[in-house]
């Protein structure tokens, strides 16, 4: 047996207004993040049912695992702000200090992939992924397919 997930190759010039329009939020969100350890400074922004669009970046600490990924960050702010209404997209980019964006597409750590698929099936409409890479772009059409066999609510239930 076989795990495999579709997914689109993009190059900047083919996206469509509103996803060039959250790239560039998740961009720009990038300078906002708090990464003195790493370097790597990671933005997201998140295009809400409502219309909103939320950003948010990764913020470290010293006691390295206190910190937050950008995804779940700007995950977490969206829900505090607009409680219960729907992720539809999700941005994320990624820069070094020298602001110089990432040539591939950045793709979320495993742990970003737990909360982006439980927030995914809450809501009960699929999340799309935009991937930033100067180079190329994924687009992904739901955050389940990035964790197969996954733990989740009905694991607890044992189903
Ligand atoms: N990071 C994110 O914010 N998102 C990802 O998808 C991968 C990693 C952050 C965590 C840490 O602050 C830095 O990037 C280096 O791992």
């Amino acid at each position: 047996m076989t795990f495999s997930f579709p997914f689109t190759l993009i190059q900047e010039t083919e996206l469509s207004e509103p996803d060039s329009a959250l790239i560039a939020a998740a961009r720009r969100a990038c300078l906002t993040a708090y990464a003195p350890y790493s370097r790597f400074h990671v933005g997201a922004a998140a295009l809400l049912e409502n219309g909103e669009t939320v950003c948010g970046s990764n913020q470290e600490n010293a006691s390295f695992t206190v910190g937050t990924c950008a995804e779940r960050c700007t995950l977490y702010y969206a829900n505090a702000r607009f409680p219960g209404v729907a992720v539809r997209t999700l941005a994320i980019a990624a820069c070094k200090d020298d602001g110089i964006f990432i040539p591939a597409p950045i793709t979320p750590c495993g742990a970003c992939r737990q909360a982006l698929i439980e927030i995914e099936q809450k809501q009960r409409v699929p999340m799309r992924l935009l991937l930033y890479g100067s180079e190329k772009i994924y687009c992904i059409e739901k955050a389940a397919d990035l964790l197969p066999l996954h733990f989740g609510a009905n694991t607890l239930d044992g189903q």
